[in-house]
């Protein structure tokens, strides 16, 4: 995690430690509270390193840089307040260098695989750790638990979680309830009365 306070005093020394803390490239550089892959830069070298946080500290104050994960691109969808239910896991498969901006939102090209194209148990692991995420985090109503499953060893690697995911009848969201058999309608009641038992809990 690198401040933003750090690298306006001393950005070689901000650089340079998150390389030598990372130990090899390529890694991945993020603003903390973004979205939408705005900001997100995946480094090759320490240039494109130096590039990607000073572009990633105009977005934010808080800037992680990531190991580079290797793997399928999971997503699964949770749903409920005391006791939130996991739907099956789905996949994206970009068809650029990772899930851009561009991918996410101009070229339809990025492929969807629901249930993803991972093994059986891996797809368990996920769903489990997606509860445990969300229920760790305190969530409410709705999110969605993104994570890696690594091509060399099937490791299922946390990424990130998305209190306001992509909500259109085409996103990732509503498709992997739709899968359960809970659709588009049915999910918007379910999700109308989650927010008024929270209201009135
Ligand atoms: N550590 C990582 N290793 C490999 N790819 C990553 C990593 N972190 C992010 N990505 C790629 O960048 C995209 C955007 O990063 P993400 O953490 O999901 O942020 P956002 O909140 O913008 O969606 C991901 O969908 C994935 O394609
Ligand atoms: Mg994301």
């Amino acid at each position: 995690l690198a401040l933003a306070c750090d690298f306006a005093c001393n950005p070689e020394g901000v650089v340079r430690t998150a390389a030598e803390q990372l130990g090899s490239f390529p890694v991945f550089v993020k603003p903390c509270s973004q979205g939408s892959s705005v900001g997100v830069a995946k480094a090759n070298n320490i240039l494109e390193l130096a590039e990607g946080l000073t572009e990633a500290f105009k977005m934010d104050s808080k800037v992680l840089v990531e190991e580079f994960i290797d793997g399928h691109e999971v997503e699964c969808a949770v749903l409920g307040n005391e006791h939130p239910q996991a739907s099956t896991v789905g996949e994206i498969a970009p068809t650029q260098e990772f899930y851009t901006f561009d991918a996410k939102y101009k070229d339809e090209s990025s492929r969807l695989y629901i249930p993803a194209h991972i093994t059986g148990e891996q797809l368990e692991t996920v769903r489990q750790d997606a509860l445990r995420v969300y229920t760790a985090l305190g969530c409410r109503g709705l999110s969605r638990v993104d994570f890696f499953v690594t091509h060399d060893g099937g490791e299922v690697v946390f990424n990130e979680l998305n209190a306001i995911p992509g909500f259109t009848s085409i996103s990732m969201y509503p498709k992997l309830f739709d899968y359960e058999g809970i659709r588009y309608p049915e999910l918007l009641d379910r999700l109308i009365s989650l927010a008024l038992e929270e209201h009135h809990g």
